[in-house]
């Protein structure tokens, strides 16, 4: 059934206001299949948590939010398990649901909000881990041609919170099915940010997936707002990759300054560090800011509209531009 005027706030975890032309929730792919058929919208998204998109305004078309279901082992030998996900299950729910099997290789991606569908989009990533090293393979639906696909590793074109489907096939495709390839011998990843800390503080020694679950828990919740509370999509921009004399420059004023190193040539500034050096975090105009504890991520604490969000994003932009020299490239999808 399709529903008018609807306004989407409670379906995105900004929780700003936003009217939804057209709405509708979907659970199967034959269902999506017949939505599609029968739209007569031009303009049409699709919706998973609703935690990386940004409304700057109404929406004069359809959305459709996916719901479909299912956890499926579809192989498995030795050391691995292949498991198919419906992409409308939630992303936490099913890294908990795999702890709990024994399924090791996302235990580092707990708490990530969002769909099963979404994660392949950006290829999201925590922790040392992106979905790229445990992904086999997707289905996806069609919307011209009105029929199934299946995608490889490969097809997929996956980069630091990148794929196919935000560049040559964006808004082509809506992904129906995940699946990962996930370990039976595990081999733990503890070594990024403050996991063995975290790990050490409890005095945990041999780690199971589940303890590296609990720490990764732990230092995201004390880092980052829980969108319950105040909304938020996370990081607002992604971390630049620039040249290593730009870095150097930043060093001669900031000798500490954090980075992660990419190539002989390239690093990764952290933009969060940047925003904070700027001058941003904790900043607060009424409704909007800048997270007080974490400068990457931008915040609506009440009524915030959405096009307050995206400019003041601009003036962050410019703001590290003229400071740093560094274009900052927003990793929050925009729906204007
Ligand atoms: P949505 O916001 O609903 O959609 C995102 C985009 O994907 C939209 O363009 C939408 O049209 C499209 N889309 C969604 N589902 C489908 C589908 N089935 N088929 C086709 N297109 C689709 N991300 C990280 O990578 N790492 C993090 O550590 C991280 N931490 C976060 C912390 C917080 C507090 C928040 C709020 C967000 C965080 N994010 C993080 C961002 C976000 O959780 C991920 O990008 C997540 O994968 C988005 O899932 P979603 O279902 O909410 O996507
Ligand atoms: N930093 C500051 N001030 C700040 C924020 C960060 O100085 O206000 C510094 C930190 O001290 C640290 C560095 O910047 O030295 C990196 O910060 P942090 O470890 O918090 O991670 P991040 O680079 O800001 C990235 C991802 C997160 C992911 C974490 C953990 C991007 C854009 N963001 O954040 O992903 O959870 O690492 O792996 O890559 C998301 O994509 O939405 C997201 C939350």
């Amino acid at each position: 059934m399709i529903n008018h005027y609807i306004n989407i706030a409670p379906y995105t975890t900004f929780g700003v206001k936003a009217v939804a032309k057209s709405f509708s929730i979907f659970s199967s792919t034959e269902e999506l299949k017949s939505l599609i058929q029968n739209n007569k919208e031009k303009e049409l998204m699709i919706l998973g948590g609703g935690s990386n998109v940004l409304f700057t305004k109404d929406f004069q078309g359809l959305i459709l939010v996916n719901k479909i279901s299912g956890i499926e082992v579809v192989n498995e030998d030795d050391d691995h398990v292949y498991v198919k996900v419906g992409a409308g299950e939630n992303w936490h729910n099913f890294v908990l649901h795999a702890i709990e099997k024994g399924w090791g290789g996302i235990e580092n991606l707990s708490l990530i909000p969002g769909s099963v569908g979404a994660s392949p989009m950006q290829n999201i990533g925590a922790y040392g881990v992106e979905i790229k090293d445990v992904f086999d393979s997707l289905t996806a639906f069609h919307r011209k041609e009105l029929k199934e696909q299946k995608f490889s590793h490969e097809e997929c074109q996956f980069g630091y919170r990148e794929s196919v489907f935000k560049r040559s096939l964006k808004d082509q495709y809506v992904i129906t099915s995940v699946t990962y390839r996930l370990t039976k011998k595990h081999k733990l990843n503890t070594s990024y940010g403050a996991i063995e800390d975290e790990l050490e503080r409890k005095s945990i020694s041999q780690p199971t997936i589940k303890d590296v679950s609990d720490a990764v828990i732990s230092i995201r919740q004390s880092k980052l707002p829980d969108p319950k509370e105040i909304g938020n999509a996370g990081s607002f921009f992604k971390n630049p990759v620039v040249k290593k004399n730009v870095l150097e420059i930043i060093q001669k004023e900031y000798p500490k300054a954090p980075f992660y190193p990419i190539d002989e040539d390239h690093v990764k500034v952290p933009a969060g560090w940047l925003i904070d050096k700027a001058g941003w975090k904790g900043k607060r105009f009424g409704d909007y800011g800048v997270h007080v504890n974490q400068a990457l991520v931008l915040v609506n604490y009440d009524d915030a509209k959405g096009q307050e969000i995206y400019d003041l994003s601009q003036r962050i932009l410019d703001d590290v531009r003229n400071r740093f020299g560094i274009n900052l490239e927003r990793e929050v999808n925009i729906i204007d």
